[in-house]
């Protein structure tokens, strides 16, 4: 079965989960055509530029950060919202290229991260039953909304084009410009000796960039814009299959640069892997609690035969609790088996709770725990964490309690937005960021 021929459609004859019921199959239809007929988001090109940077950051010499909303929303594809995501994650990616000293793999959940898995088909809102919201590309948040409409599908392409044409457009601009400082917001920082920390930091990164300046350095251009990639779980495999198009002997899905399959569609024989199997473009794949290594091991001879560094992200997301009984034989098993992989972590998806009143939140500080336990057994077992996810925000909204506003749980119905998980506010990410750079200087330097 393994080495049936793959073609855009092969998953359907694969058992499927986490799809949802479309009432009108002729309207199915009518939207994937239009989908399909619509330009692609990304050039191949940007594609394989994304792989061979991956594949440099597995090697050590890049770093990848990738972030964004757990679930983009319709409603957010405005100029701020989109201006903001931007300013944290370039902020962010500052920070970690002066801690790691090398360049930093920007990857955004941006431009097409629409639709979401769900544990139930159904959720209560307001002591009724209805369909669960799968996010904007399936159905809306509102209980009356919950029929999926394919419509949104179209909606979807027309709302990541949007994103993405403005987000291309802001970093050709000049708004990636490092050499303004001013952009920094730490007002947030309330300790004294750590604000100072940090406006040291910012000083001696800007103060590097204008040595280069002045030295005339091809650099200077460089550091004006950047590039940053966009990437979305692949989800809704009937959309993904008509973002699929062929280039020379190669199969692209052309919607975004990555694609990851997330932790509840990894199942070997599934559909998803057997669509994931057939595309050039990264692969993140998400690790969580249950993932054997045997398993995974099976599951990258199936996405990446040839063993292509670059190809294959782990996105690993044991929890703070399971992180260091469950990783180890993970990290032995990979190193065992010569698979090149890109390790990253994902620190948000294992250490979800509920308060008391039914909201999701995360906390700081099992979030921080989470990424320096597996930076530290990296290192212990030979290996080396090469990238960290974030489900984040530029605006300062109160989902995750913890961090530099000491946010508490009665914190968090001032200002909690989200339709899906919490996400770190601007000031948790840049705090989040300083400390991981923080980590990782002071291991590179010995001190730990
Ligand atoms: C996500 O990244 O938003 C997500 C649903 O993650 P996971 O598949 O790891 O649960
Ligand atoms: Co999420």
């Amino acid at each position: 079965m393994m080495n049936a021929p793959w073609h855009p459609g092969s998953w359907r004859t694969r058992p499927i989960r986490q799809q949802p019921q479309y009432d009108d199959p002729d309207a199915l239809d009518a939207a994937l055509r239009q989908v399909k007929a619509l330009p692609p988001l990304v050039h191949a090109g940007e594609v394989d530029r994304l792989r061979e940077e991956l594949a440099e950051a597995s090697a050590g010499r890049r770093f990848l950060l990738q972030g964004g909303d757990c679930a983009e929303r319709f409603v957010d594809c405005n100029a701020p919202t989109i201006e903001n995501k931007l300013k944290i994650l370039l902020q962010m990616s500052v920070v970690l290229t002066w801690g790691a000293r090398t360049p930093v793999v920007r990857v955004a959940r941006l431009a097409g991260q629409y639709a979401k898995p769900r544990s139930n088909d159904t959720e209560l809102v307001d002591g009724r039953e209805v369909l669960s919201y799968r996010g904007d590309h399936v159905n809306g948040i509102h209980p009356d909304e919950r029929q999926a409409d394919p419509s949104r599908m179209v909606r979807a392409c027309y709302h990541s084009a949007a994103t993405l044409n403005y987000v291309r457009a802001l970093l050709a601009g000049g708004f990636a410009d490092l050499h303004r400082p001013s952009t920094w917001d730490l007002g947030f920082v309330r300790h004294p000796r750590r604000r100072a920390e940090y406006e040291q930091m910012i000083q001696r990164i800007t103060e590097s960039i204008q040595f280069m300046e002045a030295a005339g350095a091809p650099y200077s251009e460089s550091l004006k814009t950047c590039e940053l990639f966009t990437s979305h779980e692949g989800l809704l495999l009937a959309y993904e299959e008509a973002q699929t198009v062929r280039v020379g002997n190669d199969w692209y899905n052309l919607g975004a640069h990555l694609l990851w399959i997330g932790h509840r569609t990894r199942h070997l024989d599934g559909a998803h892997v057997e669509y994931f199997r057939g595309i050039k473009n990264p692969l993140g794949v998400k690790v969580g609690p249950g993932l054997e290594a045997a398993e995974l091991i099976h599951m990258l001879d199936r996405l990446n035969p040839d063993n292509i560094p670059g190809r294959i992200t782990l996105i690993v997301r044991l929890g703070e609790k399971g992180v260091s009984a469950n990783l180890p034989p993970l990290i032995q098993a990979i190193r065992r088996s010569g698979r090149a992989v890109l390790w990253s972590c994902d620190p948000m998806h294992g250490n979800t709770e509920s308060t008391a009143s039914g909201l999701k939140t995360r906390d700081f500080d099992r979030i921080l725990s989470e990424l320096r336990q597996s930076f530290d057994l990296h290192r212990l077992y030979g290996s080396a964490l090469g990238g960290v996810h974030f489900e984040l925000t530029g605006d300062d909204v109160t989902e995750c309690v913890g961090g530099p506003q000491d946010l508490q749980v009665s914190d968090l119905s001032r200002s909690y937005e989200t339709f899906c998980d919490p996400r770190l506010n601007y000031a948790q990410s840049l705090e989040l960021a300083f400390l991981v750079a923080q980590h990782i200087g002071q291991a590179r330097d010995g001190h730990l």
